[in-house]
């Protein structure tokens, strides 16, 4: 029987994707010891935005909840989604930072790294992979998938070479929009399977509502393993739901080693966990249905729920059409970058000020640093005229940007003594500055209210 191995997102993608990553631990610490019974190839359980989201909305330390995470889940590999060299924020950070942060999140129990760059361009994921390498954790590269006359199935297998070349331990391919069709799949994983020996995962969303299918097909394929979300936190914008992937994977003969009775209790536990999200607002019905317009305008939902907030806010709703049949120029004109953060926020932006003031008449900074080369490199051609417009007489960077940039750790550990209490806690001011600061000041106010209210209580 072959194997089929199950990443539960509920703990970071769901979370992300239909709460805007507002679960506090408190809402899951009770059910992590019965997930770790279930029979999980992993958990899904940090990086992406949770970080950001601990230190900026939760007054969690993002640290301490991994640690929590890992008391409780002894035996599945906790997994993280780190954005190379970018971490877990939207610049490039130094090397020596990128390092250190590796580093202490596999000291702090983290097993699975799955390490993308926004453009495919490897140069700024093999820091990461190489610390991850070197502390003996998994380091799964991905490739993220988009559709462009420069994303073709040699391309796909030609990038799963270099990052098999590269060392890593296993491949995923991340269709962070959901608009990857079954053939699609079927055809990308086998193109896979023949020019490397790794294992080759396969991550969605239930966007569009072809995540079940395309995951059965990339599966026939020769496909490893899928990420899917426990029922309750599970399609629209999040994963297709665990239970019913594996249902159909048993009956078609495939060993997913997960427990249905246990999956059961654990949505059991989710159910009025999301009822109470869907009672306050926090979880909005819109999120949790099926947007087929992904698949005409090849806009991730995300994305597009952006374009119509920004076209409001400039009382310019009507002109969403246009700015939806822009984006293709603006990513044409880029060199047709995969639409995942940070670039389905600058190729939307641009795609509204071309609509509203004239064909890049105003060019957003990004734009520009991204011309500059400090994003990484194109998987397509760039437009030279607009490029050269744009810069003027500055001259593009052509080697890797992340090799112009100061280390940076021991001048900030420097900067923060007696306000950071460890080397953790250096990292998350380098990767969020204010929003740390805050946090520092706000644990230690509460630890001086905890310290008078215990001596009073004496
Ligand atoms: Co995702």
């Amino acid at each position: 029987m072959r194997k089929v191995h199950i990443t539960e997102t509920v703990l970071r993608d769901a979370n992300q994707s239909l709460i805007a990553t507002r679960m506090p631990f408190s809402d899951f610490e009770g059910i992590l010891e019965t997930m770790d019974k279930a029979g999980y190839h992993s958990l899904e359980c940090w990086g992406g935005a949770t970080f950001d989201s601990c230190l900026r909305y939760l007054s969690e330390d993002p640290w301490e909840r991994l640690r929590k995470i890992k008391d409780k889940v002894k035996n599945t590999p906790l997994q993280m989604l780190l954005r190379g060299q970018n971490i877990l924020g939207y610049r490039h950070y130094p090397d020596d930072v990128v390092r250190k942060f590796v580093a202490h999140a596999v000291d702090n129990g983290m097993d699975i790294f799955r390490i993308f760059d926004a453009l495919n361009d490897f140069r700024n994921i093999c820091v990461a992979l190489d610390e991850v390498l070197k502390r003996n954790a998994h380091a799964q590269g991905a490739i993220c998938y988009t559709t462009s006359p420069v994303h073709t199935l040699e391309n796909y297998a030609k990038l799963g070479k270099e990052l098999e070349e590269m060392g890593v331990h296993s491949i995923c391919i991340k269709d962070m929009a959901g608009i990857c069709g079954p053939q699609e799949a079927y055809d990308i994983v086998k193109a896979l399977k023949e020019t490397v020996k790794v294992p080759v995962y396969f991550h969605t969303h239930g966007t569009t509502g072809l995540g079940p299918i395309t995951y059965f097909k990339a599966i026939e394929a020769g496909c490893d393993g899928i990420d899917c979300a426990i029922s309750s936190f599970s399609n629209g914008t999040s994963q297709p739901p665990t239970e019913t992937l594996n249902f159909a994977l048993k009956q078609a003969g495939y060993d997913t080693g997960l427990d249905e009775d246990i999956t059961k209790e654990i949505n059991d536990y989710f159910k009025p966990i999301k009822e109470k999200y869907v009672e306050s607002g926090q979880m909005d019905p819109f999120v949790m249905g099926v947007e087929t317009d992904a698949l005409v305008y090849q806009v991730p939902g995300g994305m597009l729920s952006n374009l119509i907030a920004q076209l409001k806010a400039q009382n310019a709703l009507d002109r969403l059409d246009e700015v939806l049949e822009e984006i293709p120029n603006v990513r044409k004109d880029l060199g047709y970058p995969p639409l995942v953060t940070p670039m389905s926020q600058m190729v939307g932006v641009q795609a509204v000020l071309n609509v509203l003031l004239g064909r890049y008449k105003n060019v957003g900074k990004e734009v520009k640093a991204y011309f500059k080369g400090e994003y990484g490199k194109a998987p397509g051609e760039i437009n030279k005229e607009l490029m050269a417009e744009v810069l003027g007489a500055e001259e593009p960077i052509t080697g890797r940007f992340a090799d112009t940039l100061e280390p940076q750790f021991e001048k900030a550990k420097e900067q923060l003594k007696g306000v950071a209490r460890s080397d953790e806690d250096v990292l998350s001011y380098i990767a969020f500055p204010q929003i740390a600061e805050k946090f520092f000041k706000e644990r230690e106010e509460r630890e001086n209210i905890t310290v008078s209210y215990s001596i009073v209580k004496k």
